[in-house]
């Protein structure tokens, strides 16, 4: 992973991949999937993420006032929906799935690296009406990073020969579609 400047981090999750939320607290840590996510700001960068009050990782993120945001390559589609499809309350899943973490640079909230593409490390903005009804969370970028085969100066590169590394979209029922087969619009006259 490469450092990406913060003026290009709205864009690693601009085409809405699923990602999985990473997040840790007084010695216990944790990780789950997210369809929803999406970039709110450009600079300085914000983003949302729908965490459900029933997860485990919504505990976690409202006790510490972080999270990641890990954009797994489509190599990992069976450990997102593992990962979706169970809580952390019942066992440390970075354990019982061998993932492998390191440390955000700011915050120290847990990044993936391993089969990812990109991450964002990000600040808890509190706004206790939208986490409370619509269980929406924003959040600071304040660091993010990205694989260079795929994503570099600000632009995501699909092509035939990475589809391991292409982004995955849930379709719904552990079914996803891989980023790819982009096209690219002619400039605006
Ligand atoms: C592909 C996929 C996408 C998901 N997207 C979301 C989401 O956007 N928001 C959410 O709250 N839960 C989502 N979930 C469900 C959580 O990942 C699931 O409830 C998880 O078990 C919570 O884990 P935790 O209790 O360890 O935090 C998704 C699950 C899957 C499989």
């Amino acid at each position: 992973m490469k450092p990406v400047a913060l003026h290009h981090a709205s864009r690693l999750i601009n085409h809405g991949p699923t990602v999985l939320v990473t997040s840790a607290h007084a010695g216990r840590r944790n990780v789950m999937a997210a369809a929803w996510s999406m970039p709110v700001e450009l600079t300085p960068p914000r983003i949302a993420v729908v965490i459900d009050k029933s997860t485990f990782t919504r505990e976690l993120v409202m006790a510490s006032g972080a999270f990641a945001l890990c954009i797994p390559g489509a190599a990992l589609a069976d450990l997102v929906y593992a990962v979706g499809s169970t809580s952390g309350r019942a066992g440390d899943k970075f354990a019982r799935h061998g993932i492998a973490a390191g440390s955000g640079p700011v915050l120290g909230m847990p990044v993936l690296e391993q089969g990812c593409v990109g991450w964002l490390e990000c600040r808890l903005i509190p706004e206790r009406h939208t986490e409370e009804a619509y269980d929406t969370c924003f959040g600071e970028v304040v660091a993010a990073a990205a694989d260079p085969r795929v994503f570099a100066d600000g632009h995501w590169s699909f092509r035939g020969d990475n589809a391991d590394l292409q982004t995955l979209h849930h379709l719904g029922a552990g079914l996803f579609a891989r980023a790819a087969g982009t096209v690219q619009a002619r400039a605006p006259l």
